[in-house]
């Protein structure tokens, strides 16, 4: 049998989202119980490969699989071979020889996952990858989206607000919430729209006159660590915050946001909006974990529904 990789969210059917999405939803109630544990993967291996900077994401995956009780390996590229110039195939070689059955990537690089997946018999599982995708940060998002509004998330009105150029959850969560039939605008300073954002089916727009419109603002970062240093993106965080920032008086009542993290308050998010109980900004980080439990259970398992019951 092939092995399962994610490394796209485009590599996912709407029903294999929904699947994803209600296996995540029946793992609920394991995560309010006093034991916070199932023996689902027992003598399963996971494998964290952290390259890059990450809170959420790392954290996420790894309790997700110490819930579902598999054995975990947790590496970073400092401390690791790579200081000694190791490469990423000859890494993935190596760790291969212990025989996961996952192994979990965040990369600088886009395209580090699938040449990963070359090297092993493992499943590959994207945590973020360059600015290419980011899946399980989309799934996480539509499980949100799910709580927030029902099952049925056509129609609903999405606005992508920031520096859609460099990022990876903009991708994802652009094909995503079209894979579920949501209206998606962006809205970026020219700068930092990319080119081909016309062949994505957005609506695309440059300032925030239109926001009220959406049911949902998606804010992002402007993502420092992606952009070449000496290169003007913006004449200014300041003006961009004038400009582009999302504060109370540019929202209109009831409008949901929600942000991947990390934030920059008084930058793309004012500390007002940040914290304000429409904000869905803790609930989406809720949402990771068991959306990363049913990632790991659904590749190493399968997608017949009757085993969810069974592991739980
Ligand atoms: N949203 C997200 O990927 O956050 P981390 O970088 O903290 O993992």
């Amino acid at each position: 049998m092939a092995k399962r990789d994610l490394i796209s969210i485009d590599d996912l059917s709407a029903a294999d989202v929904d699947l994803l999405l209600d296996t995540a939803e029946s793992f609920l109630p394991v995560l309010q119980r006093d034991i916070k544990k199932v023996p689902t993967l027992r003598g399963r291996t996971v494998i964290n490969m952290f390259f890059e900077s990450s809170t959420r994401t790392s954290t996420s995956f790894d309790l997700a699989a110490k819930r579902l009780s598999a054995d975990t390996i947790g590496i970073k590229a400092k401390g690791s071979a790579v200081d000694k110039g190791e490469s990423l195939k000859d890494t993935i070689i190596t760790l291969s020889a212990y025989s996961p059955d996952i192994i979990v990537i965040r990369h600088p690089r886009a395209g580090a996952c699938q040449l990963a997946s070359a090297n092993t018999t493992a499943s590959i599982i994207n945590a973020g990858d360059g600015k290419h995708q980011h899946p399980s940060q989309c799934l996480l998002d539509l499980f949100t989206l799910r709580q927030a509004f029902g099952r049925n998330l056509r129609g609903l009105k999405v606005a992508i607000v920031g520096d859609i150029l460099h990022s990876r959850v903009a991708r994802s969560d652009i094909a995503g919430f079209q894979l579920l039939g949501m209206d998606v605008t962006v809205i970026a300073p020219p700068t930092m729209m990319p080119r081909e954002v016309d062949s994505l089916g957005v609506n695309v727009r440059y300032d925030l006159a239109e926001l009220h419109k959406a049911d949902v603002i998606y804010l992002l970062r402007i993502q420092q660590e992606r952009i070449t240093q000496g290169a003007n993106f913006l004449p200014s965080l300041r003006e961009y915050a004038n400009v582009w920032g999302v504060t109370r008086s540019r929202l209109r009542p009831g409008q949901k946001v929600m942000h991947p993290g990390p934030i920059n308050r008084g930058v793309e998010i004012s500390a007002a909006v940040a914290d304000d109980p429409d904000t869905l900004i803790a609930q989406q980080v809720e949402a990771g974990l068991a959306v990363r439990m049913a990632i790991l259970y659904r590749t190493i398992v399968g997608s017949t529904d009757s085993d969810t019951k069974e592991a739980l």
